[in-house]
């Protein structure tokens, strides 16, 4: 099976928890993409849809589904999304996409946060997937700096900007044993919106995809 029919099997498996009437949150990514597809079948059953980037937004628009502000909604009862890296644990490591702020503020706002990946983003330890960081864009070298202290390798992702205007640094060489301490101590850094380490709240389910079909952690 390749990592793409993986992503699509994880995907379908995360429309079996969607229940009428929910507020629904859709990540960004690959994997979320073929959740978005599954999704035109299911959209009228849902009481609204927000999005966590401008990408899944555009995807959701251009199938005829509305997509709501979380400032309208309120807290989500239901937040789908893809994940660089997961562990066992259900912590994550994301931003490969750049989205990760507002995928982090749709999670932290989420009832239940469902993480869909193929087998190949499983891991024992987290961090060989460069972590991405979001920082206002004054205080990328002075972040960089910060990140250099403490072990790692920052490299700018340049010519990309979020959506919200700030930029990505990408962090190598960092082991990240501890991911909720990791977390919270890189977040102190003044500059950064958003560590890619999603521990401190984690995924509630992880949907993997494998050969032999979906393997389930909560
Ligand atoms: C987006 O910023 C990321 O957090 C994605 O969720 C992550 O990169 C997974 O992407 P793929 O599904 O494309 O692998």
């Amino acid at each position: 099976m390749t990592q793409s029919t993986k992503k699509q099997q994880a995907a379908l498996a995360a429309i079996n928890y969607i229940r009428d009437g929910i507020t629904l949150g859709v990540g960004t990514g690959s994997t979320v993409n073929f959740f978005i597809d599954a999704l035109e079948g299911h959209a009228q059953r849902l009481d609204a849809i927000v999005s966590s980037s401008k990408d899944s937004t555009t995807r959701l628009e251009n199938l005829g589904i509305r997509v709501s502000e979380l400032a309208d909604t309120g807290d989500i009862d239901l937040y789908v999304d893809g994940a660089d890296e997961a562990t066992k644990h259900r912590y994550l490591v994301k931003g490969g996409g750049g989205a990760l702020t507002r995928e982090k503020i749709l999670a932290g706002s989420s009832r239940s946060f469902i993480c869909i990946v193929d087998d190949l983003k499983l891991v024992n330890v987290l961090g060989k997937f460069p972590l991405p960081i979001e920082v206002i864009p004054m205080a990328r070298s002075y972040v960089a700096r910060q990140l250099v202290k403490a072990g790692g390798q920052p490299t700018w992702r340049e010519n990309f900007v979020t959506d919200n205007g700030n930029h990505i640094l990408d962090i190598r060489s960092l082991n990240i044993t501890n991911p909720p301490e990791l977390e919270k101590r890189l977040n102190q850094i003044p500059g950064v919106v958003t560590v890619g380490i999603f521990a401190q709240r984690p995924a509630d389910v992880l949907l993997i995809a494998g050969d032999d079909g979906i393997r389930t952690i909560k």
